[in-house]
């Protein structure tokens, strides 16, 4: 491991399942000390459970990314018992079953871009300044392979993913001076509760091919492990036969 992940502090948002649950544990099985958010605190106690039951580090706090004064306050309440953050991977992603437009209506729209966009931007802009004071770090966003391969999840989905690459790519340019990197990954179907929110069910065959979230943890810790002078502005992880 080039980048010593075991001294680390990360915040992974949108950890109580799927991606982020299992880049949480593989962060915390790797020795970094893990704080795991989200909404649904039985989830989180779960993981932080199996991760204690390991001799892991993982702290929990439950937060909604829509809203702003849960954001700040978790990465305050990390600033201050831990000094810094190194790592911070927006997990965080939604989808609804009336996703095409003639069905989305002016508030599910809002709804999906203040999850999957708007709460990426607050996590971003109240962890820069910790990052900054910590001389760096690098934020890991998870977005679709629907980025470069336009397909029936949805204008809103596709659209707050879209958005999701200004904000990596954005930051990315204006805090690389204070060391700060940014990964947009881009994930194609994975094996995850999100696929219960699709309008008709995912064929078991389809499924048996898709990706499992430990690999998309895997790519997490694939980045992470850089050392600070290299980086990986977006990455692309596909099932090899779908
Ligand atoms: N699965 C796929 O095929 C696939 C493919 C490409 C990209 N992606 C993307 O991958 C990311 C991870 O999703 P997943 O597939 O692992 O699905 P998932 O198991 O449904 O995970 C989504 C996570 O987001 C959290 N979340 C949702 N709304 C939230 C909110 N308002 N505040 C805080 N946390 C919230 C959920 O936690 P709570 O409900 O507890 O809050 C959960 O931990 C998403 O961005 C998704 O769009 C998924």
């Amino acid at each position: 491991m080039s980048n010593d992940l075991d001294d680390k502090i990360a915040i992974v948002v949108g950890a109580s399942s799927g991606m982020g649950r299992a880049t949480a544990a593989s962060l915390a099985a790797a020795g970094t000390t893990v704080v795991a958010a989200a909404r649904r605190e039985a989830a989180l106690e779960e993981l932080q459970s199996d991760a204690q039951a390991n001799g892991h580090q993982l702290e929990i706090c439950r937060i909604d990314t829509t809203v702003r004064e849960d954001v700040e306050r978790l990465i305050q309440q990390v600033a201050d018992r831990h000094g810094r953050v190194d790592l911070l991977v927006y997990a965080t992603g939604t989808n609804i079953p009336d996703r095409s437009l003639d069905v989305l209506t002016p508030d599910t729209w809002e709804m999906m871009l203040a999850t999957n966009l708007t709460g990426a931007f607050l996590c971003t802009r109240a962890v820069v300044p910790v990052m900054r004071q910590g001389g760096g770090g690098l934020i890991v966003y998870l977005s679709t392979g629907a980025v470069q391969m336009p397909d029936v999840s949805g204008v809103a989905y596709q659209a707050s993913k879209h958005g999701l690459s200004g904000l990596a790519h954005g930051t990315r340019v204006e805090e690389k001076a204070n060391g700060i990197r940014t990964t947009i990954i881009f994930p194609g179907l994975c094996k995850t509760e999100i696929l219960d929110k699709r309008p008709v069910p995912t064929p078991q065959e389809v499924l048996a091919q898709a990706l499992e979230p430990q690999d998309v943890a895997d790519a997490v810790l694939f980045v992470a492990n850089l050392p600070p002078r290299a980086i990986v502005p977006e990455l692309q992880l596909f099932p090899s036969r779908l």
